[in-house]
């Protein structure tokens, strides 16, 4: 593990806005990036936990537990970096064509992170939320996220999980709902994804070094910040997410405006 790694990542590629430099700068000053960065909103793609393994001669279900490790380690520190919402791409509706063993080692994870972890998100006022069609998982697995989105209902940060989540059907879905009720807009649309009750997208993320969305958060992506980088989801911490914040600090947003 890189846990003690430098939080500068030299090779974070910005899509736009600052420079890794002046990211850099700012991470010196935890406390002025938590009250000046404005974001509320950030989403991973929390990618290369095959790598990982892979690179430490380990088997991939090792890269996949040190992945929850970091998955950990970042909802612990969420709240107090100042965002309201987390939203972290934990298996997609692609993830099924994996090998069946891959499959039945990540949801073997989801099941023992609900039950060791639960009581810390009602504690520390965290909110559990999913997105994505997570009724077709196995009923244990759905009886135990009911009852974590219950339990977990009234924090007031969230951490919304994405399991069995495909955008691309995500917006299907909103545009009939938004059709079956009048009008399809933008607004229709956007009122009826799973993500409608959270902040706007402020940042997306994604670790490993690949530079695609890979079908997440198409919609809600049109006006965020994108931040690419290299480090590996199972060595990402929070001073990697405050170099993420930092650079998302240094940008000028526009929204299509001048
Ligand atoms: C990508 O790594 C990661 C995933 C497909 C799953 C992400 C899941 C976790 C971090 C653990 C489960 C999370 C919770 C909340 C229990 P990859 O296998 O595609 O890596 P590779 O591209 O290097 O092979």
């Amino acid at each position: 593990m890189t846990d003690g790694a430098s939080p500068l990542d030299p090779s974070a590629r910005l899509v736009q806005g600052a420079t890794s430099e002046s990211a850099g700068e700012s991470t010196g000053g935890r406390a002025g990036i938590r009250a000046g960065h404005g974001a509320r909103h950030v989403a991973i793609i929390m990618d290369g936990n095959g790598r990982w393994a892979k690179k430490h001669h380990l088997p991939r279900a090792v890269g996949h537990r040190r992945g929850v490790e970091a998955v950990r380690r970042l909802v612990r520190a969420a709240r107090g970096m100042g965002l309201d919402c987390l939203t972290l791409y934990a298996f997609s509706s692609e993830n099924w064509k994996r090998p069946e063993d891959e499959v039945s080692d990540l949801m073997g994870l989801l099941r023992h992170f609900i039950k060791s972890d639960l009581q810390e998100f009602v504690d520390n006022g965290v909110r559990l939320k999913i997105i994505g069609d997570y009724k077709a998982l196995e009923p244990d697995i759905v009886a135990m996220l009911e009852n974590a989105l219950e339990q977990t209902k009234a924090g007031p940060t969230t951490v919304a999980v994405a399991l069995n989540y495909g955008s691309q059907r995500e917006i299907a879905r909103a545009a009939a709902k938004a059709a079956a009720s009048g009008e399809v807009t933008a607004e229709s649309i956007s009122a009826n994804l799973d993500t409608a009750d959270l902040p706007p997208l402020d940042l997306l993320i994604r670790t490993s070094g690949e530079v695609r969305l890979s079908n997440f958060l198409l919609w809600q992506a049109a006006y965020a910040e994108m931040y690419f980088t290299d480090v590996l989801w199972p060595d990402f911490t929070p001073a990697h997410l405050e170099q993420a914040l930092a650079s998302f600090a240094a940008r000028e947003r526009r929204f299509g405006g001048r």
